[in-house]
């Protein structure tokens, strides 16, 4: 017979200890340790185990057979570049992201939008809210079904009589089991759930897309071994008062993680964004000074991204740095290099650093855009909107190579661009490019191409 027992949980981090503590030991957060009931199965000597299932037997590498994973098209493009080509059968995927950044509106866009049958779970919102949306998004489909409903048990029940061949959840911190007494979202609940969504989908074949909420860290709520446990997990990011989304995976097992898809929040839905780098450059009319273009890659797609700088003479006595969507650390690294090396004298100045689009660079190609958006502006001098950069800069000043240069000077040739300011060292092989490239070794040298 199966023994009932309790342990404690922190709700931040997962970890277990057996006794109440006011503080977790583990991630230090106070107040968050919880007692829960979980089931312990008795202790099984491992040769009882042995002798009752032994199904699985070890073979030599070249005697395994590989079958291809076959992939179900979403019909979105983006989110199919995310998962490297598709969902793939019996994957479980998670999606997190912050209350109102648009998961549910995902995923329901690609329920009603996918061929497949498709059975909609949600133990958030009731059957009408849902309605609600879906017309909102101006979306239907007699494919798909939606359940409200949160016992995995009538889940499990419903989807013998369905039969769906995907199945979305939202959201994994609303279900809860019968084998369990803890209550939904907590850890010992969010853990086995998951654990049993996990063994339908690999005995059935079928994806499942779960929804995750987020702690005030960012992290998925829930034990960390979640995300061990699933196939792929899907971070939905953006700020909210920006219109764009970015979906990038943070763990797949069936594709790289290098990939991203962008989205833009209409008032009917999120429209899949094909060609990025217009939404994050800001058309301006006149030449302003303290701006400047980078390219930049997500995953392997190149981006063309602007970047504003103000330098002004610092009022306080100790000059501000602050900077939205970049490292301030590298800001600082990068004022110094000036200083040092340059001759700049910004040691008496608030420098303020800013990426359009209210997204989070952290490509060091993009150095010598901030170099030149910083002294764009501190000299008052606007930089050509033909001109853009794409290079790294070193603390002796020096321009660095970056990766995939021929990408980036193809993809800044196509939006119009007329020159590329890069390192000299690069080594450039494609010889199709009609842009004119301007190779630089050190940082005034570039500084004399630009304000000459
Ligand atoms: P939602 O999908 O409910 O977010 P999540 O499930 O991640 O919590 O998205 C809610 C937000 O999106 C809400 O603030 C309204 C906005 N929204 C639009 O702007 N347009 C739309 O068509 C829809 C459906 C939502
Ligand atoms: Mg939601």
């Amino acid at each position: 017979m199966a023994k009932v027992k309790t342990s404690f949980f922190c709700q931040n981090c997962g970890a277990q200890t057996p006794k109440w503590t006011g503080q977790c030991a583990t991630c230090s957060e106070w107040n968050t340790i919880v007692e829960e009931v979980i089931q312990k199965e008795e202790k099984r000597n491992w040769k009882q185990a042995t002798a009752k299932t032994q199904k699985s037997k070890p073979l030599r590498i070249e005697e395994i057979q590989l079958n291809p994973e076959e992939r179900i098209k979403t019909n979105n493009n983006e989110l199919d570049t995310v998962l490297g080509g598709g969902l793939v059968k019996g994957s479980v995927t998670l999606l997190g992201g912050e209350p109102g950044i648009g998961k549910s509106t995902l995923l329901l866009q690609i329920a009603l939008a996918i061929p497949q049958k498709v059975l909609y779970v949600s133990g958030e919102e009731s059957q009408s809210q849902i309605k609600m949306r879906a017309e909102r998004i101006d979306a239907s489909s007699s494919n798909c079904l939606i359940l409200t409903e949160t016992n995995t048990q009538q889940i499990f029940k419903n989807i013998e009589k369905v039969q769906p061949e995907f199945l979305v959840i939202d959201s994994i911190q609303t279900l809860h089991t019968n084998s369990i007494e803890a209550s939904p979202g907590s850890i010992s609940q969010i853990r086995e759930t998951t654990a049993e969504l996990i063994k339908f989908a690999k005995e059935t074949e079928t994806p499942v897309l779960l929804i995750g909420h987020i702690n005030k860290e960012g992290h998925i709520a829930g034990p960390k071994i979640l995300e061990h446990m699933v196939d792929v997990v899907l971070q939905f990011e953006g700020d909210r008062n920006h219109a764009y989304r970015i979906l990038r995976a943070q763990k797949n097992r069936f594709g790289s993680t290098s990939e991203l898809g962008i989205y833009e929040m209409l008032s009917d839905g999120l429209r899949e964004v094909s060609n990025p780098s217009e939404i994050l450059i800001s058309k301006k009319d006149a030449d302003l000074s303290g701006t400047a273009i980078a390219s930049t890659l997500e995953g392997v797609r190149p981006l063309m991204i602007e970047i504003q700088a103000l330098v002004s003479t610092a009022v306080y006595g100790t000059p501000q740095r602050s900077t939205t969507g970049y490292n301030l650390k590298r800001l600082h690294m990068i004022l110094a290099v000036l200083e040092k090396r340059a001759g700049f004298k910004l040691g008496a100045k608030d420098v303020f650093l800013n990426i359009t689009g209210g997204i989070q660079v952290d490509d060091p190609a993009i150095d010598l855009a901030v170099v030149a958006s910083i002294l764009s502006s501190n000299q008052d001098i606007a930089i050509s909107p033909h001109v853009c950069f794409a290079a790294e800069v070193g603390l002796a000043g020096e321009i660095r190579p970056v990766s995939k240069i021929d990408q980036r000077i193809l993809e800044a040739e196509k939006l119009g661009y007329k020159k590329l300011v890069t390192s000299k060292y690069n080594k450039i092989t494609s010889k199709k490019h009609t842009i004119e490239l301007i190779l630089v070794g050190k940082v005034e040298e570039a500084f004399a191409t630009l304000f000459a």
